[in-house]
C-alpha cells in the first residue's frame, strides 16, 4: 500500500485551477442509465471513486468513450444486473444506480452498502422515498431488491433528514416518474443543482433543486445532451485551509465563491485574509489567526467534509476552538492520528474541542476516511520534521495526485511504495 512521505515547515505559494466535483461527477454520471440516448460529460475529475464508477457502470453494459475534453456515456445497450457487494462496499455512492434502474428496468437488486469509518450509513430514506414512488422493497441476504409495477407514480414525499444521497436517488427516479413529484425537505448542496441541471438538459422537467422543495414533471423519455461538471468546493476549500496554514499569498481559481459562503464566513472570523472574486478566492497572509466554535450542518451550513481540515487549522491558531459534528456518528477517526501529530483535542459525545497554539511535529500515522486523510496531509506539511501517512488509496478517491498537485506548489510530498 502506498504511503505519503512530508518534509514539513513547507510553503504553498501559486496558484491553482479546481477540478470537477466528485459528489457531482458520481450522481450524474450515474443518470446516464436513465436514457438509451449519449451523455457527454467535461471536467470530470481524475479520482479513484470515479475509476470505480465507470467499472461498475461498464459491468451494466454502458458504453464510456473517453474523449480529449469530454467523456461519452452510452446506455443504449445498458442491461440490468446485481450490484454486488464487493463493489457497492468500495464506494458507497453505488446506491445512487438503484433509483435510475427502477425507472429505466422497474426492478434492481443491489447489495446494502454498509458501513463505512464515518458510520454506519443507513439507507431507510433512499427507500421511503422510493417506496412513496410505488416501488416495493424486500431486504434479503445483505441485498435490497426493489419491483415497480407497470410505472414509477409521482408523489409528495417528505424527508426526515435532507439526505444528499437519498435526495439525488429519489430525483433521478422521479424524472421518469408518471405525473407529479414534490421533495419536500430535500438536500440543498450545490451538487444536487448540477444534477438537476444536468437532467434538464436532457430533458427533464425539474423545478426548485437547490432549494428544500424540488417539483418534478415526469417525462417519458430523455434526450441525448451535454453538461460541464461544477468544481469542486471540498477540493477548494482544503487548498484555502491548507494555504492559510502555511500563511503565504495563494490563489484558489475556477471555483464559484458562493459554494463557500460558511466555509469564507468561519476563516474571516478567525482573522484569515480573503479576497474574493467572482470565481477566485485569494490567500493573503494574516499575522493574527484565532479559534472559533463551529457546527455541521446540512448546505447552505458548515460542510461535515471541511470538519476534519479545518481542525488541523484550529489546532495551529491562538485560542481554543469547538467543532460540533452534526451529520455523521463516528467522524472524528482523525482526531487520534492528529493527537500524534501534536494536536491537543478532546472528544465529547458529538463535540471535539481543540486546544490552540500547538506546534505540529512529524510522526507515522494512519489515514481512515476521504477526508480525515487530507487534514493529516495539511498538518504533515506544517509539521516540524518527517510524517508519514499509511493507507493513502483513501485520499485518492477524493484528491488527484496530491502529492503532485500540491508539491507544484512548495510542500515537500513524496509517495512511497
Ligand atoms: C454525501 O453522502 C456525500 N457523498 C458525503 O461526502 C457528504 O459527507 C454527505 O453527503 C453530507 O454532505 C457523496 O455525495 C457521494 P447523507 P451521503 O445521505 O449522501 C444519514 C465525501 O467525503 N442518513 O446526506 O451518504 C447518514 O447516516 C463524502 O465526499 C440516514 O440516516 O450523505 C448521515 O448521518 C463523505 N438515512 C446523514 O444522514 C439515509 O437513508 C447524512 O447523510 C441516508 C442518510
Amino acid at each position: 500500500m502506498d504511503k505519503l512521505k512530508i518534509i514539513g515547515n513547507s510553503e504553498m505559494a501559486g496558484s491553482i485551477n479546481i477540478p470537477g466535483a466528485k459528489n457531482s461527477s458520481l450522481p450524474i454520471m450515474i443518470s446516464s442509465l436513465l436514457t438509451t440516448k449519449k451523455l457527454h460529460l467535461s471536467n470530470l475529475p481524475n479520482l479513484n471513486d470515479i475509476q470505480v464508477l465507470k467499472k461498475l457502470l461498464k459491468s451494466f453494459n454502458v458504453k464510456i468513450i473517453e474523449k480529449k475534453n469530454f467523456v461519452v456515456f452510452d446506455s443504449s445497450k445498458a442491461r440490468n444486473r446485481i450490484a454486488d457487494y464487493d463493489l457497492v462496499r468500495k464506494m458507497r455512492a453505488s446506491i445512487l444506480v438503484l433509483g435510475p434502474l427502477l425507472a429505466r428496468f422497474k426492478e434492481a437488486k443491489i447489495s446494502l452498502p454498509g458501513g463505512c469509518a464515518i458510520g454506519n450509513r443507513p439507507i431507510d430514506i433512499h427507500l421511503l422515498g422510493l417506496e412513496k414512488l410505488g416501488v416495493s422493497f424486500t431486504l434479503e441476504n445483505g441485498f435490497v431488491s426493489g419491483k415497480v409495477k407497470n410505472n414509477l407514480k409521482g408523489n409528495s414525499i417528505i424527508l426526515p433528514f435532507a439526505s444528499v444521497g437519498a435526495t439525488e436517488n429519489i430525483l433521478m427516479a422521479a424524472v421518469l416518474a408518471e405525473g407529479k413529484t414534490e421533495i419536500i425537505n430535500a438536500a440543498r448542496e450545490p451538487e444536487i443543482l448540477d444534477l438537476a441541471e444536468n437532467l434538464n438538459k436532457m430533458g427533464a422537467k425539474i423545478k426548485g433543486a437547490g432549494t428544500n422543495k424540488i417539483n418534478i414533471d415526469g417525462v417519458k423519455a430523455l434526450s441525448e445532451s451535454e453538461h460541464h461538471i461544477i468544481a469542486d468546493r471540498i477540493v477548494a476549500g482544503t487548498y484555502i485551509i491548507a494555504a492559510i496554514m502555511t500563511n503565504k499569498e495563494f490563489v484558489v481559481k475556477k471555483i464559484n465563491p458562493n459554494y463557500l459562503k460558511s466555509l469564507i464566513l468561519t476563516l474571516k472570523k478567525m482573522g484569515a485574509k480573503l479576497k474574493i472574486g467572482n470565481d477566485f478566492i485569494q490567500i493573503l497572509p494574516s499575522n493574527f489567526l484565532q479559534g472559533c466554535n463551529i457546527e455541521t450542518n446540512p448546505y447552505p451550513g458548515f460542510p461535515t467534509d471541511l470538519q476534519a481540515q479545518m481542525m488541523s487549522l484550529m489546532s495551529i491558531v491562538k485560542g481554543n476552538s469547538k467543532i460540533k459534528e452534526k451529520i455523521f456518528e463516528n467522524r472524528f477517526m482523525h482526531v487520534s492520528e492528529l493527537n500524534r501529530l501534536g494536536a491537543q483535542i478532546k472528544v465529547k459525545n458529538d463535540t471535539a474541542y481543540i486546544t490552540g497554539n500547538r506546534r505540529f511535529k512529524g510522526a507515522q500515522v494512519m489515514a481512515s476516511d476521504l477526508r480525515a486523510s487530507v487534514s493529516l496531509v495539511l498538518a504533515g506539511i506544517c509539521a516540524e520534521g518527517q510524517t508519514v501517512i499509511n493507507r493513502v488509496y483513501h485520499i485518492d478517491r477524493g484528491y488527484e495526485k496530491i502529492e503532485k498537485t500540491l508539491g507544484k506548489f512548495g510542500p515537500n510530498i513524496r509517495r512511497v511504495k
